[in-house]
């Protein structure tokens, strides 16, 4: 008798947590649907005065943030489209994805950064995916053609930055791992494996220079590229050299897990399991699972959160669980990320512009965009969704 009930008490109250925090993405995706509608009709009436300015970045300070096709979060916008039609198989997203994605179309020959990934490859990429229409499949390889130009075989990096060049020679950041995806499709659709070498040579270097004993990443790495040693290893976004930015573990994260799936090499594996180690296990977080900003930040617990670094490490732990030994327990860290984006982080229908999720950060030294809505965390929160289901 008492056995039974040990072993009642042992397998009701996991089930029970579990249900607790699991999101109804039917739900999400509805409530997501409408304040995307909003935010569609705030994108409209602000082109009728700046053309230019394509895509909803940001609210600071109260203002709707708009930008250029130039900027790297240029593709986010049409690539959230495409996961309503996906999720929806709704016509009327069908055509507003392409009708957005048309918008930064350009920025295939933009030869001047390395977010190509992020600008092209994820509404093209994502539109490729769901349509076959082959135009979109040429544009992701003249993408991947002008983002491979920025690779430099002696230090066997691709270039991420030309500004700031009073600070450093041949920059590269760890979100610079999430351009790879552009490449590895790229030598699918082309037979071309050339992309594939540029990719898998870039996340080597990385995974050489970029880490620390603890799985922790550098947010910049510098490269002389006459030895292709490495210069320095500083950080941009984060609170300093030697912390941990919390987007940039994200980036890691998710880079890792999917060049594991492009490759299959074991090292990749190994390295998103230290990753998602590091995030997962760390004490600061709080019980929500939405980390603070930078891991390292004093101001702690006083610190801003980053929804968007949650957002991001949702979707990544969804798709390590399948290959991972620790799956069970990246999906329960997902689904508990999720729960909370979905309850405490999201936007009431019809505020914030019609951003989906607040309270990220996008670049605190810089005093910008603290605890804001941003394109990106409402992408990767909708991934993360999709992903949950599968
Ligand atoms: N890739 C720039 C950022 O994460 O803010």
């Amino acid at each position: 008798m008492k056995l039974k009930l040990i072993l009642l008490a042992v397998s009701v109250w996991p089930i029970s947590m579990v249900k607790a925090q699991q999101v109804d993405v039917a739900v999400a995706f509805a409530l997501a649907a409408k304040q995307t509608d909003v935010l569609i009709q705030n994108v409209d009436s602000a082109r009728k005065m700046k053309p230019n300015l394509v895509s909803p970045r940001t609210v600071e300070n109260g203002q709707f943030k708009m930008v250029g096709s130039k900027d790297w979060t240029s593709g986010f916008f049409p690539a959230e489209l495409w996961y309503f039609y996906q999720y929806t198989k709704d016509k009327k997203w069908l055509k507003l994805a392409e009708k957005y994605t048309e918008d930064v179309k350009p920025e295939q020959f933009n030869t001047g950064t390395h977010d190509l990934g992020f600008m092209i490859y994820c509404p093209f990429g994502n539109g490729y995916r769901l349509t076959g229409d082959p135009a979109y499949k040429a544009v992701i390889i003249q993408a991947a053609k002008s983002l491979s130009t920025r690779f430099n075989a002696k230090a066997g990096v691709i270039k991420s930055w030309d500004h700031n060049g009073d600070k450093w020679k041949y920059p590269v950041i760890i979100d610079n791992m999430m351009n790879l995806e552009l490449l590895f499709e790229t030598t699918r659709l082309t037979g071309d494996s050339s992309f594939y070498r540029i990719a898998v040579k870039h996340a080597n270097t990385t995974l050489k220079n970029h880490f620390r004993p603890d799985f922790s990443s550098y947010h910049v790495v510098d490269y002389d590229t006459l030895t292709g040693k490495v210069l320095q290893k500083v950080t941009a976004q984060g609170y300093a050299n030697e912390s941990a930015w919390a987007r940039g573990q994200a980036w890691a994260l998710y880079g890792y897990t999917m060049c594991y799936r492009e490759t299959k090499n074991k090292a990749y594996l190994t390295q998103a399991d230290g990753v998602a180690g590091f995030i997962i296990n760390h004490k600061v977080t709080p019980a929500d699972g939405i980390p603070y900003w930078d891991y390292n930040d004093p101001k702690i617990p006083e610190a801003s959160r980053d929804a968007s670094a949650a957002a991001i490490t949702a979707s990544a732990l969804y798709e390590l669980a399948k290959y991972s030994a620790s799956g069970p327990k990246y999906k329960a860290a997902a689904d508990k990320i999720l729960h909370s984006l979905s309850t405490k982080y999201i936007n009431q229908t019809g505020s914030n512009y019609g951003f989906i999720l607040a309270h990220s950060t996008g670049h605190r030294p810089a005093k910008s965009e603290i605890d804001v809505p941003i394109n990106y965390a409402d992408y990767y929160y909708l991934e993360a969704l999709l992903r949950s289901k599968q």
